[in-house]
């Protein structure tokens, strides 16, 4: 690959990349400059080098794992569903924020974009093939202030106790206290 492919392949996911948060931000879904900053920052693609770049910057899921039956048990969440998630969870730089279900890594980028590097990401989830992807995309993104950790969510991260911010990225019954 040559240093011009590398340049044209940069600028389609930057537009891209544009086109889904300005329809984001249209849509109402994103409205804090900061979050829309992090949305186009944040190189979704890395997190879905499997899809090609039009998929990786649709308005939709991106399934990374399926079961035996066919059925997606691990994703990238949809990105407005995402944005709407920040919006409520309002991420300050150098908070603590514990993320359950690390799935891609995608969102765990956001939230530390978000924290900055004062900040601390840790995610949790229950794969072990999904936690080294994870931390592999992260890693390939250049974001080095978060930790992918193999564990259930319901459970928690008392370790690393108190976080101000907990985001849910998983189907749940119940918050435990
Ligand atoms: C919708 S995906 C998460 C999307 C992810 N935040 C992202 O940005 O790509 C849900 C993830 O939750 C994980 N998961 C399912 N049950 C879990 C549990 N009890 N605790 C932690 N993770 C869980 C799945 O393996 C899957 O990777």
């Amino acid at each position: 690959m040559n240093g011009d492919t590398v340049e044209e392949t940069y600028t389609a996911a930057e537009r891209l990349r544009d086109s889904l948060v300005d329809q984001a931000v249209t849509e109402g879904r994103v409205r804090t400059p900061r979050i829309e900053k992090a949305m186009r920052t944040v190189p979704r693609h890395l997190f879905a080098p499997e899809v090609p770049l039009e998929e990786a910057y649709a308005n939709r899921t991106v399934s990374i794992k399926n079961g035996d039956d066919g059925a997606s048990i691990s994703c990238a969440s949809q990105p407005s569903v995402i944005g709407l998630m920040l919006e409520q969870l309002q991420v300050q730089p150098g908070e603590s924020v514990l993320e359950l279900g690390a799935g891609t890594g995608y969102n765990a980028a956001l939230l530390a974009h978000l924290t900055g590097a004062d900040g601390r990401v840790v995610t949790l989830d229950v794969d072990d093939d999904i936690v080294e992807g994870a931390h592999s995309n992260l890693a390939t993104a250049g974001f080095s202030n978060v930790e992918v950790i193999l564990r259930d969510g319901a459970v928690g991260h008392a370790d690393g106790a108190p976080y101000p911010k907990i985001v849910d990225t998983v189907g749940a019954h119940g918050i435990a206290r």
